[in-house]
């Protein structure tokens, strides 16, 4: 039987956090030994606000070899940049063309985005057909995501559905792969935000690549509550119920296991104990990360990456292109 597809991309803007690692990368390590798994730096995702060349270049680097060092094998998977593929380009504008506008006005990662801001970039606007025009590309089954990702890929399906109704059937409609435990891991300030790369203030979240003694000053600092119970209660405990899903899922241990461990215990062994599990999980991954940038093989990596990308991209998007009446180029 044909192996299933499966399709992500993470952006190339500012660093990596803790939440992209347990909402996405470390799923996609899991998924290579069994799907055909195309993995990318979305540089043209990251464009849609502005960014500084030299940044966008290093920065583009090093998720691409973060990738690697998380574990995914570039011969099982495909990691490549977005934008050495043509094709996405070439399918995020047909599929800018079937979204319609009251489609991308309901999109609220589009809307915190930009609320507050003088001037918006029409490219954020239409980002998420962008994304559907990745994902469609290689005719994903399953996209390995984080919670926030899940309205784009509901718009994604959308958009499969009505170009197979209008054109014929041809895409595969593709399904979201959430993990039940660190879909959305949370900013260590405040529990009701999202831990991102984004956020100012950098002791909200634990970059890939901070030291064990900056994991260990913002673990140390991050906000729990009045209470000394290490109990899993997202509703009533939400700071403390983010550190135990963040233990559990870079310790291996279930949320049950974690609350034992710690039961009749405060919290002050138990960020201890979260510090070095952290530490330990990011370690490995540090070592392998400075190898690979040093070695200078992210490179070929991404090269022969976006070759086989670029053959299976360019089947698909001929098929659109003859499906919707372009005239074929002689
Ligand atoms: P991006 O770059 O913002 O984030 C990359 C992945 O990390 C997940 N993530 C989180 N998961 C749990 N907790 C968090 N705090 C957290 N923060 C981020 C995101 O859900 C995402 O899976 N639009 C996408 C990139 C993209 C894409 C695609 C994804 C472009 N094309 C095609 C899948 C398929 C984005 O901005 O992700």
């Amino acid at each position: 039987m044909k192996k299933k597809i499966v399709l992500s991309g993470i952006q190339p803007s500012g660093k990596l956090t803790l939440g992209n690692y347990i909402g996405a990368m470390q799923n996609f390590v899991q998924l290579q030994h069994e799907y055909d798994c195309n993995f990318m730096v979305v540089d043209l995702h990251a464009i849609t606000v502005t960014q500084e060349p030299e940044a966008l270049r290093e920065q583009s680097e090093a998720v691409a070899a973060l990738f690697i060092a998380a574990g995914i094998d570039p011969n099982k998977a495909n990691v490549y940049m977005q934008s050495h593929v043509p094709q996405h380009a070439q399918l995020g504008w047909i599929m800018t063309t079937l979204t319609s506008m009251g489609e991308l006005e309901r999109m609220t990662q589009f809307k915190d985005k930009s609320s507050g801001k003088d001037s918006v970039g029409a490219g954020l606007f239409v980002y998420p057909s962008l994304m559907a025009a990745d994902i469609l590309l290689y005719n994903a089954d399953l996209v390995p995501v984080g919670e926030d990702q899940k309205q784009h890929l509901e718009l994604t399906r959308d958009l499969a559905g009505r170009f197979n109704h209008r054109y014929g059937d041809f895409f595969t409609i593709p399904e979201p792969y959430i993990p039940k435990v660190g879909a959305r891991v949370m900013s260590l300030d405040d529990a009701s935000n999202k831990m991102s790369k984004s956020n100012p203030n950098a002791g909200s979240y634990i970059a890939l690549l901070d030291s064990p003694a900056e994991i260990r000053k913002k673990i140390s600092r991050a906000t729990t509550d009045s209470g000394r119970e290490v109990k899993y209660d997202p509703a009533s405990k939400p700071e403390v119920s983010n550190l135990i899903s963040i233990y559990s899922q870079c310790s291996g241990l279930s949320i049950e296991e974690v609350e034992k461990r710690y039961e009749g215990q405060m919290y002050g062994p138990f960020k201890k104990d979260l510090a070095e599990v952290v530490v330990a999980k990011l370690e490995p991954i540090q070592e392998r990360y400075r190898q690979i940038r040093e070695s200078g093989e992210i490179t070929d990596i991404l090269r022969q990456g976006a070759e086989r990308a670029e053959e299976l991209a360019a089947r698909t998007l001929a098929e659109v292109q003859k499906r919707m009446g372009f005239l074929p180029k002689a």
